[in-house]
């Protein structure tokens, strides 16, 4: 009913979302994760729908059904590594805006067995890692500027162990990008509950905790208004 009488402030746009985790195989039975839900992600992709825009959701593993399916406004991905997940968003072009809502893995594994790694006999693995790429940066190299505005629109998250507003907006600028959203935490993964930090070159705004669906929302009606 919230939804109903939303003003529909993406009507015909394109949103690109990136969300929950990325998972690194070890072998075929194990692998490196991490505690992101996909929660927040797919809150900022129900709230797109709900404003009219057409969603792509490429989603890390996570036990979230697609929001809004029946609308037939959204479209989902899965993929499981960070290099998938890369190579499904950079595969995608026509878009107006970009969340990267995703825990990333930053490393992988450099040679991940097609055997289960047997215990028996052996001493414990000295496991390789390599970098994987920046799924954040490497679109933010693409925009090109329309109508004045950066084209797409990129969005970019952040949770920092300290000094959120700061260490953020470095991430914000290291990366290109108009726009950084900081948990403010400090309970966020899992929860249903968050409180957010907006930042761009105007400064900060704090958006009251609350559902991770009422973030989400507020979050679009801002973001709307920069397209
Ligand atoms: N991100 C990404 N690809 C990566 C790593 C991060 O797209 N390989 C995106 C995330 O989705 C998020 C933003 O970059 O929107 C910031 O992620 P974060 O992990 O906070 O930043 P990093 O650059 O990885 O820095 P660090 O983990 O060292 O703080
Ligand atoms: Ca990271």
């Amino acid at each position: 009913l919230i939804a109903f009488f939303q003003k529909k402030s993406l009507a015909g746009k394109k949103v690109l979302i990136t969300a929950g985790p990325t998972f690194e195989a070890i072998d075929p039975v194990r692998g490196i994760t991490n505690h992101s839900s996909g929660k927040m992600g797919f809150a900022i992709a129900r709230a797109a729908v709900e404003a009219g825009a057409h969603v792509h959701l490429i989603a890390g593993p996570c036990d979230l059904d697609t929001p809004l399916q029946a609308t037939g406004q959204i479209t989902r991905t899965n993929v499981i590594s960070a290099k998938e997940m890369h190579a499904a968003t950079l595969s995608l072009t026509d878009y107006d805006l970009f969340f990267a809502v995703a825990a990333v893995a930053d490393w992988g594994i450099a040679k991940p067995s097609k055997e289960k790694i047997k215990r028996q006999g052996k001493e414990a693995p000295n496991l390789e890692f390599i970098a994987n790429p920046d799924i954040l940066f490497d679109v933010a190299k693409s925009v090109k500027t329309k109508a004045g505005k950066p084209h797409p629109y990129c969005i970019g998250f952040a949770a920092e162990s300290t000094n959120l507003e700061k260490h953020a907006d470095e991430k914000r600028k290291r990366k290109g990008i108009p726009m950084i959203v900081g948990n403010i935490g400090p309970e966020t993964f899992g929860s249903d509950l968050n409180q957010l930090l907006v930042i761009d070159a105007n400064g900060s705004k704090k958006i009251a905790k609350a559902e991770k669906l009422q973030l989400a929302r507020q979050l679009i009606q801002l973001v709307a208004k920069k397209i």
